[in-house]
């Protein structure tokens, strides 16, 4: 079985996490890794052992011996680099949210049926062992019917405005960079909403500094919550007529879930490989194996729906970027 390559775009932090996963992986390897500036891509190469490197993006994307583009770069700039990947014939797996808004989403999406080239958003807590057993335990019933969540995604962050997640120019704020986590849990256990609740308070510079939504479902609710400007306890809680399941912090990588029923308290421990980014890895691997151009378990229309979801929340609070 051929050994599928892989090309890193971006130097930053989760960059040097997901190389680190990848190593922990047979049946690929990386090949090469970009950085906007000469050092700091020998470095990176030299940190990841990837074969080679290169000072800029597009070089990245013509390596003939890349089979599959991981894009770790803002969020303004996922939809620009996601599609002149895939143009030059390249599978893409981009870090979340696949892009800002619908419309770019849209093109992405577009760019990968044109080129039937595989395409996926790094929504890493899907493919999480966690994740998985927390919707086998709904689907066998463990909880009853569930009617409730109760999520965040919040911790305190201070930085400059430049920096990605204040700057708007680089599609800052919570919600897109920490509230997509509640949203998708909410999405993942109930589907699309009917209505949609949000409001916020805002950095200097307009980005959403906190965020609270509630989604409201035919029979159920989710109150969820993103922020940058205080330290939550990160426990994601699902309820329903029979009990709760409490995913341990950090919940959106959870090792470990509590089931709390009237009579009876479980814990189910399950330790992640690495730091967790093997499995979303895994997924592109099998996903391209077989010719598929998406994700089964997180879809082209699942990265679409959420994004959809994030656009109506920022309709609500006001909150538009410089570009759009
Ligand atoms: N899955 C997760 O757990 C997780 C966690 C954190 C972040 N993320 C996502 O990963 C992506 C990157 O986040 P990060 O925290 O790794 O960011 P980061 O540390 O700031 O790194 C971003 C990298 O993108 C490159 N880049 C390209 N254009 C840029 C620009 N205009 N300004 C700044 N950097 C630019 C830079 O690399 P070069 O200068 O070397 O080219 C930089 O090192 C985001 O989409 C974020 O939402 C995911």
């Amino acid at each position: 079985m051929k050994s599928i390559s892989w090309g890193i775009v971006g130097t930053g932090k989760i960059a040097n996490r997901f190389a680190a996963d990848l190593q922990l992986l047979d049946g690929c390897h990386l090949h090469a890794v970009a950085s906007r500036n000469l050092e700091r891509a020998k470095s990176f190469a030299e940190a990841t052992k990837s074969k080679t490197y290169y000072s800029d993006y597009q070089s990245l994307f013509e390596d003939m011996e890349v089979d599959i583009i991981y894009i770790a770069t803002p969020h303004s700039s996922h939809m620009e680099y996601s599609i002149s990947a895939m143009n030059a014939g390249k599978h893409v797996l981009c870090e979340k949210p696949l892009a800002v808004n619908e419309f770019q989403v849209q093109k992405m999406i577009n760019a990968s049926e044109r080129n039937k080239v595989f395409l996926m958003e790094a929504f890493w807590t899907r493919f999480m062992p966690s994740m998985k057993r927390v919707i086998s335990l709904i689907d066998e019933g463990e909880l009853g019917e569930v009617n409730y969540i109760n999520a965040d995604f919040c911790f305190y962050k201070e930085a400059s405005s430049e920096h990605r997640m204040f700057n708007m120019d680089l599609a800052g704020g919570s919600l897109l960079d920490v509230g997509v986590y509640p949203i998708f849990l909410a999405y993942q256990i109930f589907g699309f909403p009917e209505q949609i609740h949000s409001n916020a308070i805002f950095h200097e510079t307009g980005a959403d500094l906190q965020t609270s939504i509630i989604l409201k479902y035919k029979n159920a609710l989710a109150n969820l919550g993103s922020g940058f400007g205080s330290k939550t306890d990160m426990i994601a809680k699902i309820h329903g007529k029979k009990g709760r399941i409490e995913m341990q912090a950090p919940w959106h990588h959870s090792s470990e879930l509590k089931i709390i029923t009237d009579n009876d308290q479980k814990d189910i421990q399950l330790p992640l490989k690495g730091r967790g980014f093997v499995y979303e890895i895994q997924e592109c691997l099998d996903c391209i194996r077989k010719g598929e151009i998406q994700s089964n378990l997180w879809s082209h229309k699942n990265s679409l729906d959420l994004i959809l979801i994030c656009d109506q929340i920022r309709q609500q609070i006001k909150m538009k970027y410089p570009f759009e």
